[in-house]
């Protein structure tokens, strides 16, 4: 496309994994590309880009979005989680990258992180989901590789680990 026809840039602001971030987009960029492109953060996987695989999710104000359906400019403002904030600052993994390593809940890896997003906002919500709930969860979800049987079991092993974390704290 012609300098001549390209849409201005806008600035936006949003708070990304805790950090505020700053960058440019089109009226029309997508977040999954501004977060791949302008912040560098290519953890967001973009597959369909048409809001079917779910491998775009990220949490945007707490609630799952896919972002290769929302505008960047839409989420200026907005505090976003990605898939790489999901680890401690130490590096180690949150329970439930610890959970689908130890179970084997991806072969590939392409659709796990909007997968982790989801079972993120899942289970902020419900520490004890039933397998039922899980397999409900993960329906907005397509996975070429796995079968599913081992992220259904890999979520509710995250769960448990969560609990677990849980119990300890309160605990001390
Ligand atoms: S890339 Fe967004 S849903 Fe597939
Ligand atoms: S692990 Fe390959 S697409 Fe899910």
């Amino acid at each position: 496309m012609s300098e001549h026809n390209s849409a201005p840039r806008q600035t936006i602001t949003l708070r990304v994994n805790g950090k505020t971030c700053t960058g440019q987009a089109e009226p029309r960029m997508h977040l999954a590309d501004f977060l791949r492109g302008e912040l560098g953060l290519t953890g967001t996987h973009v597959g369909c880009e048409h809001g079917v695989c779910g491998a775009c999710t990220v949490l945007v104000d707490g609630h799952t979005a896919r972002s290769c359906l929302m505008l960047a400019v839409q989420a200026d403002g907005a505090q976003i989680e990605t898939v790489e904030g999901l680890a401690d600052p130490d590096g180690s993994f949150h329970p439930i990258q610890q959970a689908f390593h130890e179970l084997h809940g991806l072969q590939c890896g392409f659709c796990t992180p909007g997968i982790l997003m989801t079972v993120a906002e899942l289970l902020a919500a419900n520490q004890a989901p039933d397998e039922a709930t899980v397999r409900d969860v993960l329906s907005g979800h397509l996975c070429r590789c796995t079968g599913y049987q081992n992220i259904v079991a890999a979520t509710l092993r995250a769960a448990e680990l969560i609990r677990e974390r849980h119990d300890n704290e309160n605990a001390r």
